[in-house]
């Protein structure tokens, strides 16, 4: 948009640039420029116009997107304009993700490299690999606390390293993806240590006060995130004498994006990363970037300003570079990290979505779908251009963050149906099959998360134990279900490294006092390669979870209706252990997907006359794009097998 305050400050900027970037070819960096500026100066000037180094700041700005854009490869320069011209290109059923730990994968980075080709013949094409920046000896929050926002951790690798694994992805046609841990730092970062050592410049890159006044306020209205291992938001910190705001663990020190000078860090540093060869880019623990007195201090209005500023800037420098919302937060707040556009997303393209995957496990605990069904239909719409990642498991807690009201719509009382939960993912119900761990539990408020990895949440670990055949194949038709969920929702799917060969419990980490008290470090694992190894015997659990994904992976890459142009149609069946919806193939009608699971340990049916669908399904000519066999439609009920699922096409071309 053309307004003539920011475009004479923008050839104001131009004029003052350093003659060393003047001269450069910049050509697409000043048309998009040109284009985001007004936004740029909007956002920044909301964020930082009272200050009397406002222009200043400003221009600051302006230099780190040109320099960066100068050190940007051609190679990606030309990445940037190819997905310019295809902007949609991340809808389609195309790619599938997996989040991993470097280390816990293959040893490092080295060992990632060699082992792409273990992730290809899954199908996987987009990989997550979780943080690997410098960080401290021990205790790093899974490398969550970083102290170099540039450097690789040596116990993984190198920059180098990072560089040579992105250029064999590109030429592998997998897609990168990287943490960038936006909202604090380690204690151990030379930010903090300067801050330490009593320089203001540094002091007021943090939140930091001389005695527990200011704190005290914040205190009345901040949850705790890790109330067990780190009560309360702030630290005393000794070397200076003075308390620093820490909501996660007191040694993350949370960042203070009220002064610009932070918000210019970051995103050099975020630029640098996409520099690196990162196509998406993961910003972590977005829902906290902004604090405020009397408030949560979570999903602040100033929080999505400082996403939508990132994303406008970075659209200038890497356009061709997607953002991850990792934001854990209700329903209602989750969908405004896209940005709060009509079409386009202005914060970041891609969120977690933690309400389908809370709500999953609420159907694995009551075998049936009353809550999901529910919880569903209260998640409001994505924006077109934006999608899901969708999940299962990841390498956190499983938070039940769904909305009371829902629970209560579904019949429950939310209380008692929380702590069901609870007790059923931990061993304290007796019926249960699941091995999980309560993670974070707040004694003042009642609250828990769990941990435990997704086969063992499933039963499979128990039904081993027992060397019973019939439950070993309920888990594993349930580790199935679940993915064939997260693969056709709508979104792109993140499988966690592991489960693709039902990897149990570690409970190795208990040995480890850095993590022991940490429960989430019994769903890390390394990955055990003679266990991997088992996914060419035939009949094993590990080929028939491996062998199950890869083929879901296939199909789904060849569905168009998995595509995710908000295409999905909730279904009523009128049986409530079924999930359905009905997936619409964007380009063409008769290409239609119709999704149902089972959740309970019986046979479910369902009627044709319930299925409360606009469109009618051939039922005789129903077949299922999984198995290519044509479901048992005795009586014309369609029956879907105990904890199985159907991905159901009448289409006589597949
Ligand atoms: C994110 C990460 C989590 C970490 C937290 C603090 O939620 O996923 O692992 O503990 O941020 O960095």
């Amino acid at each position: 948009m053309y307004e003539q305050v920011s475009h004479s400050l923008l050839n104001r900027i131009l004029d003052e640039l350093k003659p060393e970037i003047r001269k450069r070819d910049l050509r697409h960096f000043y048309t998009r420029l040109g284009a985001n500026f007004y936004a740029i100066h909007s956002l920044f000037h909301y964020l930082y116009g009272n200050r009397d180094d406002f222009d200043e700041q400003l221009l600051r700005l302006v230099e780190v997107m040109a320099r960066q854009y100068l050190e940007r490869d051609k190679n990606l320069k030309a990445s940037d304009i190819a997905r310019e011209r295809d902007h949609n290109w991340f809808l389609n059923p195309e790619w599938v993700g997996m989040a991993l730990y470097s280390d816990g994968f293959a040893g490092d980075l080295e060992g990632l490299r060699e082992n792409l080709g273990y992730l290809q013949d899954l199908g996987v094409n987009l990989v997550h690999v979780m943080p690997i920046l410098k960080c401290p000896q021990g205790a790093s929050d899974g490398g969550y606390a970083v102290s170099d926002f540039r450097d690789v951790d040596a116990r993984v690798g190198s920059l180098d390293d990072i560089r040579t694994l992105a250029e064999q992805m590109r030429l592998r046609n997998m897609l990168l993806t990287l943490d960038v841990v936006v909202n604090h730092t380690s204690d151990e970062h030379a930010w903090a240590q300067r801050a330490r050592q009593g320089e203001q410049k540094y002091q007021d890159y943090y939140y930091v006060f001389d005695d527990r006044k200011v704190p005290d306020l914040f205190e009345e209205t901040m949850p705790e995130v890790f109330p067990e291992t780190s009560p309360g938001n702030f630290t005393l910190d000794e070397a200076m004498n003075k308390w620093v705001m820490t909501v996660f663990n007191h040694y993350q020190w949370d960042l203070n994006y009220t002064n610009p000078a932070v918000f210019i860090e970051m995103l050099d540093i975020i630029l640098f990363w996409a520099n690196q060869g990162a196509d998406i880019l993961r910003l972590d623990a977005v829902a906290f970037l902004w604090k405020k007195i009397g408030t949560t201090s979570q999903n602040e209005r100033e929080a999505h300003l400082i996403l939508q500023l990132f994303k406008d800037c970075c659209q200038v420098t890497a356009p061709g570079v997607l953002f991850i919302a990792e934001a854990i937060v209700a329903p209602v707040e989750l969908t405004k990290y896209f940005g709060e556009d009509a079409v386009i997303a202005k914060e970041c393209e891609i969120a977690y979505n933690a309400t389908f995957m809370a709500l999953l496990w609420d159907a694995v605990a009551t075998r049936n779908a009353r809550l999901l069904n529910q919880g569903i239909q209260s998640l409001p719409d994505k924006l077109d251009r934006a999608t899901w990642l969708n999940y299962v498991r990841c390498h956190d807690d499983i938070g039940l963050g769904f909305d009371d009201r829902d629970i209560a719509r579904a019949g429950y009382s939310p209380l008692a149906h929380r702590r069901f939960l609870v007790d059923y993912f931990t061993g304290a119900y007796d019926d249960s099959p699941a091995r999980g761990k309560p993670f974070a539990q707040n004694e003042k408020t009642g609250d828990a998360r769990i941990a435990g990895s997704l086969a063992s949440l499933a039963g499979l670990e128990a039904a081993l134990e027992q060397n019973d055949e019939t439950l070993i194949r309920q888990s594993i038709d349930l580790i199935l279900t679940l993915h064939a969920m997260i693969m056709s929702f709508g979104g792109i799917p993140l499988l966690y490294y592991g489960d693709e060969i039902g990897t149990l419990n570690d409970r190795s980490y208990l040995d480890d006092p850095t993590k022991a008290s940490d429960s989430r470090w019994m769903h890390r694992p390394r990955i055990d390669w003679d266990k991997a190894a088992l996914r060419s015997d035939r009949g094993s659990p590990e080929q028939r979870i491996f062998d199950g994904l890869k083929r879901m992976i296939s199909v789904r890459k060849s569905t168009p209706a998995f595509a995710d142009f908000n295409n999905r149609e909730l279904l009523e069946t009128g049986n409530p252990h079924l999930f359905a919806f009905l997936r619409r193939n964007p380009m063409l009608q008769q290409d239609d997907v119709l999704v149902v699971a089972n959740f309970d340990a019986e046979p479910q049916a369902l009627t044709p006359a319930e299925l409360s669908s606009r469109r009618r399904f051939e039922f005789g000519g129903l077949h299922d794009l999984y198995s290519g066999a044509s479901p048992d439609l005795a009586t014309d009920r369609l029956v879907v097998p105990p904890f199985g699922f159907y991905w159901l096409s009448d289409h006589a071309g597949r």
